[in-house]
């Protein structure tokens, strides 16, 4: 989501309520292996769309992103230099090397669950692989501060601290995006409090059992700095470099992280 603070009132999940977003989120984990399996050259991503809205009403569920602010998919489909919000189209067909952000969420008996992945479309080069594995690394070093006790910005200085590391192993000097990063999710999609994908540690709010949050590293292979195309969605870097997208949906437990959005 865009970045915005709009206060500090973190909702809070029963054990009963975060087994719901857990099938919320399994059915989430479900598509985006279905769109994987399919997302190959010559394949369009409004193809990968229709899929996606099938597998995920065909469980009794909604996308939560169709209509989301008028947004008219139920997926976004990023390709190479889109970062987030790539709206999918039967014109738009994948080619070998393409690199492809899929983000996707649904809404299950009242609960969300949202996650994306990057998926090599494809002979992808090295480079992109690297990428894409950085952004990963990022995302599950995000998740293993999700813990009680913890503070909302030990998640983005985790994130931080292994994209950085990740660039050194690789020669690369990856860039974050700052304009968009994770979020409270439950009853809706975007909930407080934004989770940035950088910052010091021990700021923030508490991490409380109960608490879920949608961790979602953005990574450029060059400049971070974002621009929105005209369509009113589609972000892009502004020097044309690529870049990736991982996230899950995460509950803080009293026995650390749970990830909602793996397959069941
Ligand atoms: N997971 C995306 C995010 O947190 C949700 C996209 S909303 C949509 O930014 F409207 F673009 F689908
Ligand atoms: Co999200």
């Amino acid at each position: 989501m865009l970045a915005r603070w709009r206060g500090r009132d973190i909702e809070l999940k029963t054990p009963g309520e975060l087994d719901a977003m857990r099938v919320a989120g399994a059915l989430v984990a479900r598509t985006l292996a279905a769109v994987t399996e399919r997302a190959r050259p010559g394949v369009s991503t409004g193809e990968l769309d229709a899929l996606a809205e099938e597998t995920i009403r065909g469980a009794g569920a909604v996308p939560s992103f169709l209509g989301y602010h008028g947004y008219p998919a139920s997926i976004c489909a990023s390709v190479n230099e889109q970062i987030v919000h790539g709206i999918p189209a039967r014109t738009q067909v994948l080619a070998d090397g393409d690199l492809l952000s899929v983000d996707c969420g649904a809404v299950l008996e009242g609960w969300h669950g949202d996650a994306a992945v990057t998926i090599a479309v494809g002979a992808v080069s090295d480079a992109d692989l690297a990428l894409s594995a950085a952004c990963e690394a990022a995302l599950h070093a995000g998740i293993a501060a999700v813990l009680p006790g913890g503070r909302l910005s030990d998640i983005s200085h985790a994130v931080q601290v292994a994209t950085e590391a990740a660039g050194r192993r690789d020669g690369v000097e990856y860039g974050i995006v700052a304009e968009y990063g994770g979020h409270g999710i439950g009853t809706s999609m975007h909930m407080d409090p934004f989770l940035p994908n950088y910052g010091d540690p021990g700021h923030g709010p508490r991490l409380r059992p109960g608490m879920a949050l949608a961790v979602e590293p953005m990574l450029t292979a060059g400049d971070p700095e974002t621009l929105e195309l005209e369509d009113g969605w589609t972000v892009v870097t502004a020097d044309g470099s690529r870049a990736v997208h991982w996230e899950h949906s995460v509950a803080v437990t009293e026995d650390g992280p749970r990830i909602l959005t793996l397959p069941a």
